[in-house]
């Protein structure tokens, strides 16, 4: 059987939980490389135990050396040190920077072909780097957030109505930060206006736990930061792509144009399939929530200021 072949960088949190998932598909070869000796090793042959209780046989290994990556359609990118209490998504921007600047040039170099999905942080400011470092056309990098920020606006809502969280579709766009934009006139539980269901007040309530999603984890958990949402949101995007879905997802795509935006990384909805981002959704949006994106974006552009500085040109 012929399995297309995943790599998954950084096997930490992220990209060990990642792993689990994907190897419970089986039906892929998976690679998860590290730069720490041993933990890839480590965690892919405990990952292939539990493939004899569990009943899957994928292919799994861990390594340290970029040559067993070579020709994966896909590529996540989790290596990156996490946020530590206290701490902003931006301040990780220099070390991340250079951690997934030096990443993307090796797979790059051999994976030509593969669509990268980016996870680590700062989201946005780190999926402009891997897009400027690798060459490859826009639609074949693409950032992980907005999958997850939507499940965070999900789960409070469902929680807060007591429905099951299947009922709930949340769209949230912008930024992976602070100025993110959960869209709540594109959100519907059962079809219906989440307006309709939950009170303004209620909802900004909602829509600030949303934003803060990622610090509250980090404050409970103080070693490190949320993996099991995050890796659950990054295989939906991988199975998206190899599957050639088409699923129409809030994902990071560099918007040239849409949104008004020229030439920055952006969460906004895109339909993901085998080429990665194979179109662009433009939602119409009101002005308040034109300016609560551009607002969002005003920081990301910010931020690849900064990359720009440190990759140079
Ligand atoms: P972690 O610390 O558990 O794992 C990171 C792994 O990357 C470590 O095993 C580390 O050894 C490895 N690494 C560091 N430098 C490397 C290099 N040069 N080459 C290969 N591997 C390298 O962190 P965790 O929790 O897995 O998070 C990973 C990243 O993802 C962080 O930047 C975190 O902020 C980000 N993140 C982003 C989310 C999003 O919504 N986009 C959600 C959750 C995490
Ligand atoms: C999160 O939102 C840390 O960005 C990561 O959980």
């Amino acid at each position: 059987m012929s399995r297309e072949k995943i790599t998954i960088v950084g096997a930490g949190n992220v990209g060990g939980s990642a792993a689990q998932r994907l190897a419970e598909k089986n039906g892929y070869e998976i690679v998860l490389l590290d730069i720490v000796e041993g933990l890839p090793q480590g965690k892919a042959l405990d990952l292939a135990q539990a493939g004899a209780v569990c009943g899957y046989d994928a292919p799994i290994r861990g390594t340290n050396r970029y040559d067993e990556t070579a020709d994966s359609s896909v590529v996540v990118i989790t290596s990156g040190i996490a946020r530590k209490p206290g701490m902003s998504r931006s301040e990780l921007l220099a070390t991340n920077a250079n951690i997934v600047r030096s990443v993307v040039q090796e797979v790059a170099a051999r994976s030509p072909a593969a669509v990268l999905v980016v996870v680590a942080n700062p989201l946005d400011a780190m999926t402009y780097v891997a897009y400027r470092v690798s060459g490859f056309p826009k639609q074949r990098v693409v950032g992980m957030a907005g999958i997850l920020d939507s499940a965070r606006f999900s789960t409070f809502i469902a929680r807060e109505l007591n429905v099951s969280v299947h009922n709930v579709h949340a769209m949230v766009l912008g930024g992976h930060g602070d100025a993110m934009v959960p869209l709540i006139r594109y959100t519907t539980v059962s079809g219906r206006p989440v307006e309709e269901w939950i009170s303004k007040d209620k909802l900004d309530a909602l829509v600030k736990r949303t934003r803060d999603g990622g610090a509250e984890i980090v404050n409970l958990l103080k070693t490190g930061s949320a993996y099991y949402a995050p890796a659950a949101s990054a295989v939906e995007m991988v199975e998206a792509i190899i599957r050639d879905e088409n699923k129409v997802l809030p994902c990071a795509a560099l918007c040239e144009g849409e949104y008004g935006l020229s030439g920055t990384y952006m969460g906004v909805p895109v339909r993901l399939g085998k080429h990665g981002v194979e179109e662009i959704l433009e939602y119409t949006l009101t002005p308040e929530e034109q300016a609560a994106f551009d607002l969002s974006a005003q920081g990301v552009s910010e931020l690849c200021e900064e990359v720009d500085n440190i990759l140079g040109g």
